[in-house]
Order: C-alpha cells, then sequence, then structure tokens
C-alpha cells in the first residue's frame, strides 16, 4: 500500500488523467478491466520518461488495486456515464472498499443519477464527483476541473486537482501553456474550484456542455454562411476565422474550426472538411441542458437550437430528398464590398450570439441554484472555464468580471459591459439574420439568440393575448395589469354577457 491514487477506467481521457497525475509527482495505481489499456498506459508512461520503470502501478483487479494504495483510499473513475459507474462502484464493494474511502467520478454522468449515487452508496463509501472538461490533451497538460460533493472529501482532493488542473494568468485571463511531457505550471489560477454538493458540478458540467453545443453550431452556422452565401473556400473561411480568433471571439472552438478547416488530405489534397459526413453525433448532454432548461421554465433557445441542429443533419437522406422537392430562394452574386460587409456583420452577428447562449446558460445554472438551494459562485464557474476547457474562451474574462461586480446578476445581458457590446452590434446582428433568411440559409443558433435578445427586451411581450386564449378555452383565468397581481380573473366565454368574474 503506496500509492496516493487508484485510477479505474484507461480510456483515452483517463490515461491522459494518469500521465498528468504523475507529472505531478503523485504516485498512482491503475486498473483497467482490458488489461491491453494498463499495459498501454505504462509503455507510454516510460516512452515519455525515458525511465527504465513507469510511474503508474498497474493492476489486474479491484483488490489488487485497493491493496495498493494508502488508506483511507482515494480512487478516481473514468468511465463512460450510465451502468459502468455503478458496476464499478458493485465491484469497488465486493473488493472491500470502506466507509471512508473517496471515489471520484470524472465521466459526464447525468447530475440526478450522481445524487442518486451518494445516497446509495453513502454507507459504502464516499461518492464524490468531479467532471473533466478538455479532451485528451486537457486531460494530459490541464483540464477545468468542476469538484463536487462531501466538503471534507473536497479538502483531500483539492491539492491534487488544483496541481493537474489548466492553469490561467489572472491578469490576462489567458492560459498559461503546457504542452510537454513531464511540465508541470505552479504558477496562475487553477482551473479547479469547489462548485456544491452532490450533482451541483455534473449540473455545471451539464451545462458547460450546453453552451459547448451552442458554440460550436454558431461557429458552424457561420461556416455555411461563408460557404454557401458567399461561396468561399475552406481555405478562405479559415482565414476569416484565423482573424476572428485575434479579437473577441478568440478562443479554443474557433483555433480547432481553422485546424479543421486547413487540413488536406489524399493525393489530391482535398480538404479533410469537404469529405466528411454532414451528420452530427451527441452523446447527450446538450439535450440534457435543453430539457433542464424546459423543466425549470428558463429559456435556453440558441442551447436547445444547437441540440436541434444535430438532430436535422442526422436525417440526411431526408434532406436530400427535401432538397430537390422544396425551393429556397436564388443567391445574387456578390460584389467585392458587399462581401467585406458581410463578413463584418457575420462577425458581430457571431459574437452577440456567443453573449446570449452563455447568458442563457448562467440564467438556466442560476434557476437550478434556486430549485435545488446549491450556492453557485458564478464568478468562480467562469474563472475555471478560462483554460483547460472545451469552451475556454478570452471572453470568459468579461464574463468573470461581471459576476465578480455583481454575484447577484439575474442575466448577463444585464451587465453594463455586456449590455454595450449587444447594443454597438446588434445591427450587423440583425443584418446577418436579415441575409442568412434572404439566402435561405438555416441559422437556428444565431437567429434564436437575437429572438432572445429581443424578447427579453421586450418589457410587452404579447402573452396578454395568450392569456385571453387560454381564458378563453380552458377558464385558465389572467392576472390584470390595473389589479392586484395574486387577484384572477375570468370571463364567461360562452354567455352572451360574457361577463368578467374575480375568481
Ligand atoms: C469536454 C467535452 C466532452 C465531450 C462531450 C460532448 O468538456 O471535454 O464536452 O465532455 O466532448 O462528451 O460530446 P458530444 O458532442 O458527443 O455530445
Amino acid at each position: 500500500s503506496v500509492c496516493d491514487i487508484g485510477f479505474i477506467g484507461l480510456g483515452v481521457m483517463g490515461k491522459n488523467l494518469v500521465l498528468n497525475l504523475a507529472d505531478n509527482g503523485f504516485s498512482i495505481a491503475a486498473f483497467d478491466l482490458d488489461a491491453s489499456k494498463v499495459e498501454d498506459t505504462i509503455a507510454q508512461d516510460m516512452a515519455e520518461t525515458g525511465l527504465p520503470s513507469a510511474r503508474v502501478v498497474g493492476c489486474s483487479s479491484y483488490t489488487e488495486l485497493l491493496a495498493c494504495l494508502k488508506p483511507p483510499h482515494l480512487i478516481v473513475l473514468s468511465v463512460p456515464a450510465g451502468e459502468a459507474v455503478d458496476d464499478v462502484c458493485e465491484n469497488l464493494i465486493g473488493a472491500g472498499i470502506q466507509p471512508d474511502d473517496i471515489v471520484i467520478d470524472t465521466g459526464n454522468s447525468l447530475w440526478v443519477d450522481t445524487v442518486e449515487r451518494e445516497k446509495k452508496y453513502h454507507s459504502n463509501f464516499i461518492l464524490f464527483s468531479s467532471a473533466v472538461s478538455g479532451g485528451e490533451v486537457g486531460a494530459r497538460f490541464g483540464p477545468a476541473l468542476m469538484p463536487s460533493g462531501a466538503p471534507y472529501a473536497w479538502t483531500r482532493i483539492k491539492p491534487i486537482w488544483q496541481a493537474i488542473a489548466a492553469k490561467v494568468d489572472a491578469k490576462t485571463g489567458k492560459p498559461i501553456e503546457r504542452t510537454k511531457p513531464g511540465e508541470v505550471v505552479n504558477e496562475g489560477e487553477p482551473c479547479a474550484a469547489y462548485i456544491g454538493p452532490a450533482g451541483a458540478g455534473h449540473y455545471v458540467k451539464m451545462v458547460h456542455n450546453g453552451i459547448e453545443y451552442a458554440d460550436m453550431q454558431i461557429i458552424c452556422e457561420a461556416y455555411q454562411m461563408l460557404r454557401d452565401g458567399v461561396g468561399l473556400t475552406s481555405d478562405e473561411i479559415a482565414d476569416i476565422f484565423a482573424q476572428w480568433n485575434r479579437g473577441p471571439l478568440e478562443s479554443y472552438l474557433m483555433e480547432i474550426s481553422v485546424e479543421v478547416l486547413r487540413h488536406r488530405v489524399g493525393a489530391d489534397n482535398t480538404p479533410l472538411v469537404e469529405l466528411i459526413l454532414d451528420k452530427a453525433g451527441q452523446k447527450g448532454t446538450g439535450l440534457w441542458t435543453a430539457v433542464s432548461s424546459l423543466e425549470l421554465g428558463t429559456p435556453a433557445p440558441t442551447i436547445a437550437q444547437a441540440v436541434y441542429a444535430r438532430s436535422i443533419s442526422s436525417f440526411k437522406e431526408l434532406r436530400v430528398t427535401a432538397a430537390n422537392v422544396l425551393q429556397g430562394p436564388q443567391i445574387s452574386p456578390f460584389n467585392e464590398l458587399d462581401k467585406q460587409n458581410f463578413i463584418e456583420q457575420l462577425h458581430d452577428a457571431i459574437y452577440c450570439a456567443k453573449i446570449c447562449a452563455y447568458a442563457q446558460g448562467f440564467q438556466l445554472m442560476k434557476l437550478a441554484e434556486k430549485e435545488h438551494n446549491w450556492q453557485l459562485d458564478f464568478a468562480s464557474i467562469a474563472k475555471i472555464w478560462r483554460a483547460g476547457c472545451i469552451i475556454r474562451a478570452i471572453f470568459l474574462q468579461p464574463i468573470t468580471q461581471a459576476f465578480a461586480r455583481n454575484p447577484e446578476l439575474d442575466n448577463l445581458l444585464l451587465d453594463d459591459f455586456f449590455a454595450e457590446q449587444l447594443n454597438q452590434h446588434q445591427l450587423n446582428w440583425r443584418k446577418s439574420v436579415a441575409n442568412a433568411a434572404l439566402m435561405g440559409i438555416p441559422t437556428g443558433a444565431i437567429t434564436s439568440a437575437l429572438s432572445y435578445y429581443d424578447a427579453m427586451r421586450c418589457a410587452s411581450s404579447p402573452a396578454n393575448l395568450l392569456q385571453g386564449q387560454r381564458d378563453f378555452f380552458g377558464a385558465h383565468t389572467f392576472a390584470r395589469v390595473d389589479k392586484a397581481a395574486s387577484k384572477k380573473y375570468h370571463v364567461n366565454w360562452s354567455s352572451a354577457e360574457r361577463d368578467m368574474v374575480e375568481v
């Protein structure tokens, strides 16, 4: 029993987290049901360090893993969300895990499952969760971590998590680069902050992914506008995105979009993107975010549109059939000046839509906080998203500042900085949405964000008529603007007098 940490699940994420932990001086006992993954992790570790023995102890069973660890045991799981997590938990119980041992679930578990699991395994061990964002490179050189669960467990995990997490330069809000095996970063602010009790961390990671879906979709819509609207090549679009990536849109997702667009394959050097089938996959976190927003009754239409866009994409055959049946408008050719304006307008549209997607995500977390009695620190959440994670962006710095200025901010749109940004760029955003509509290019995310913006700044919505309709067919009653809000009224629509009564 010599190792600090036990690790179960050595897929791409697991293996890279193990190597990251080892770089930071932690000793690890690692296990995977697939023994070749244990061997692979050890081989990669030795190849990277050039040492004659690995920094990782390979184990071939749950019992052996527990025997390798210092008590109370600390075990990290990197297994797919769902049944696999329970399988591992049950196996650990069978292997003799103790009530003061800590098990950390790093997958994208559904947050309610985490709440249930914490209760279910309460007498067997302490279940802690910490979603990881950043893909394989993040896991290897510094992910964003969203820990939640028993505060006692956090005191034990904190130094380890802060060591392996991505780090940010506090002044600029930019990630501190770490790219080589063996390298560690001991300065800057770590992207690992305690989120709250069981479930809170997975909820926050779920919303992170919802925003990720929206951000990706917004970029993809810009790509389609430039490809089909202006007729640009993949390389030309990459050049535009690269330029955008030097301004307020600077982000990991913009950066990787440039890389994907520039990548060429085959003897004829075809841009890879032109060979990739246009059917999007999804593993569920975006959908869960949209569902949660509907359940809590807080609008997240841009996130929902991003999920719908993936659904529509999956109906490839239907779309191909419909393309031959349904007509769109003719797109007239552009002159150079039109092109420049179109591109500038699109830039601003993306920027504004992105602000709205984040505003929706943060408002959703605020509602969930109230509903579940959590105490979320939104400035801290924005802070840990500034590096390591998939939605890392320069843009997270003003969001951090907005919530630091006002921790009770109801909606990001109301922050002075963002209100001003939207005000400044909205005309171009509107022109871009109009361009898309006139050209027949689908921009569900960008357009829904504009509707959201307009609906949110609408002091007088048309829901008065809606309440009238509801009262007409279902006697659902309505409140009146000229009476106390608590009073409810109904019109006897079927009577000749149509008299109104207070109910
Ligand atoms: C991250 C990502 C990661 C993953 C999701 C989304 O933060 O590192 O969000 O968790 O890419 O599984 O995947 P889908 O696009 O397949 O839903």
